[in-house]
């Protein structure tokens, strides 16, 4: 099912360079933070089917949340990251976890249709071409199979737009970015014929969203 495929840039090196300082902290910060929004995505997905790609699957805080009978790949650009999912894997014994792998999500490994669905957590509003990132989703999932995407999305109008707008600096200090909206998913989903099954809000506050696609059968 897995192929090479070459992946480099500036940005990708970058990226690894951050989460190479954020490996040793990431749970301690965000476990907590992200365990409602990373247990509604996991379930979304496991709707679709067993076999599912964690896309940026970092430290892999989702993968205990997956029933067993599941089938969960999970790739990042990180190895730092991921030394540490593959830690839990084996902690916890996690054995639905089928392989976590190095590689970037707009460039993945994999035969087209392999999964039932895909998971990206936190993940889009990072990657410099998320279209692209998209495009592969949409590849490797099955007709009928989800995309489903956990991530704080900026609000497009309203009291709340207006207060991600002041407090956009300090956002993206530490890496939650409010002008990154879902409009753009939503314009990519229409673009590509994928169905867009809505948008729910999620805690803190609906601070966090679940996003969910589907590929038409
Ligand atoms: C904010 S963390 C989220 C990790 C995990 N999904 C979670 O919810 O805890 C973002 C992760 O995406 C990874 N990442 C960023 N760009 C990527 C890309 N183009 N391909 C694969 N992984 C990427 C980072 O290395 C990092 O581990």
């Amino acid at each position: 099912m897995l192929s090479e495929r070459p992946e480099a840039g500036p940005t990708t090196a970058l990226m690894r360079k951050a989460y190479a300082r954020w490996a040793p902290v990431y749970d301690i910060v965000y476990d907590k933070l992200t365990e409602p929004a990373a247990r509604a995505a996991v379930d979304a997905a496991t709707a679709s089917g067993p076999r599912i790609l964690e896309a940026g699957v970092g430290t892999g805080l989702s993968l205990g949340y997956y029933p067993s009978g599941s089938f969960v790949c999970g790739v990042d650009l990180s190895e730092d990251m991921l030394k540490r999912a593959r830690a839990k894997v084996r902690r916890r014994r996690l054995s639905h976890v089928r392989g976590l792998q190095v590689m970037d999500v707009c460039r993945l490994g994999y035969a087209d249709e392999s999964f039932d669905a895909v998971v990206a957590q936190f993940l889009i509003t990072l990657v410099p071409d998320p279209e692209a990132a998209l495009s592969e989703f949409l590849r490797v999932v099955r007709p009928g199979g989800a995309i489903v995407l956990a991530n704080h999305f900026g609000q497009t109008d309203g009291p709340v737009a207006r207060v991600e707008e002041i407090v956009a600096p300090i956002c993206t200090k530490i890496g939650w970015s409010s002008a990154f909206k879902s409009t753009r998913i939503e314009a990519w989903a229409r673009r590509n014929g994928v169905e867009f099954v809505g948008v729910a809000p999620t805690f803190p506050g609906g601070f966090f969203k679940i996003l969910r696609m589907r590929k038409p059968a």
